[in-house]
């Protein structure tokens, strides 16, 4: 009965469980109630009363190896199959990658990047914080003249020592910032926030975006400027646009001008949004003024220019017919995720 028993735990231990199948053949021979060990357990009773205790101690040792034997290898099966369950599950529906969205503004922004690079023009920037000296003094603003009100300002810090610190109200600081930096011929533009301290409502905001344009060079001229927007004009609302230039007033340009385009959204039979008109103002514009070139160190006897200043929200919201101005700034998905590519 020993050899039986030793005999047996040879087998078992030898036998090799691969796989499930493996392990059902292993238990079949093994430990099912009609299995090999059973059937040595169904002997004992043939045993001497006196070796039983021995003998089934022995046996009972054989039928613990099988059975831990069975066990472990049905453990590892099930984890490894459940494993595998995980990596392949072709039920899991897939996970959606997240895909941001270009902003409205920034979208005709960078048309308007694109149209003006391709003619030469490369970008500038500055800060939005910026010095009165800057968005005002050196834009020939005089101290305390009318134009100042017509852009109210958000100061930030006054009668500090370097003068006023306010949010600028347009991109024009950032024309002085070029004049001083470089010599001529200078070709910008100057994308940006600017800020102004106006009754928010659904057409205008207390922060939008501009973009500037400088051309500094030798015989400059107006025909320049008009040529250069009527370009630019027909590239970004379509070959067919009228231009209209109207005379006006900066500090900054002599002689100044507004642009209006022809409505691109009802060709300029008057709708609407041009409030009948057919014209819509797009810019102001003009020849940069002998004083701002000497207050930047650049002789305005040598060289002249032209720059112009244009809105860029009012367009992002004609374009995408959206019918309110805060919804550019208060960042709501369900609105920008309407643009996605
Ligand atoms: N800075 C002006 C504004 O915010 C816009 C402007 C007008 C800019 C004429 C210019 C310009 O460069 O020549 O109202």
């Amino acid at each position: 009965m020993e050899n039986r028993i030793a005999q047996l735990q040879l087998e078992v231990d030898r036998f090799e469980i691969g796989n499930l199948a493996d392990l059902e053949a292993f238990r079949l021979e093994f430990i099912v109630r009609k299995g090999r060990i059973a059937g040595l357990f169904g002997q004992l009773k043939e045993v001497d009363p006196a070796d039983k205790p021995r003998i089934g101690q022995l046996l009972n040792a054989l039928k613990v190896s099988a059975e831990t034997k069975s066990a472990e290898a049905e453990a590892l099966f099930t984890e490894s199959a459940a494993r595998e369950h995980v990596a392949i599950d072709l039920s899991l529906p897939g996970r959606r990658a997240f895909c941001g969205s270009e902003h409205p503004v920034q979208k005709v922004l960078g048309d308007m990047k694109h149209i003006f690079s391709a003619m030469g023009f490369s970008i500038a920037t500055g800060p939005e914080l910026e010095l009165d000296e800057y968005n005002f003094d050196l834009l020939n603003f005089p101290p305390n003249h009318p134009a100042r009100d017509m852009q109210d300002t958000f100061f930030v810090s006054r009668g500090q020592e370097g003068g006023d610190v306010l949010l600028r109200t347009h991109t024009s600081p950032v024309q002085v910032r070029v004049m001083l930096d470089q010599k001529p011929p200078i070709r910008v533009i100057c994308p940006g926030k600017v800020y102004r301290n106006e009754a928010i409502s659904a057409r205008s905001y207390c922060v939008f975006h501009q973009l500037e344009g400088l051309y500094i060079d030798r015989n400059v001229s107006f025909a320049d400027l008009k040529a250069t927007i009527y370009s630019f004009a027909r590239q970004m609302f379509g070959s067919d646009v009228k231009l209209r230039f109207r005379p006006s007033f900066f500090p900054f340009t002599e002689p100044s001008a507004e642009v209006d385009v022809t409505c691109y959204l009802c060709g300029g039979k008057g709708c609407r949004v041009c409030k009948k008109s057919g014209w819509l103002e797009i810019m102001g514009c003009g020849m940069v003024h002998p004083n701002v070139m000497r207050n930047c160190g650049i002789d305005p006897e040598e060289w002249s220019g032209y720059a112009f200043g244009m809105g860029v929200d009012r367009t992002a919201l004609l374009r995408y017919k959206i019918d309110d101005i805060r919804l550019l700034f208060e960042n709501d998905l369900r609105m920008l995720s309407q643009f996605t590519a």
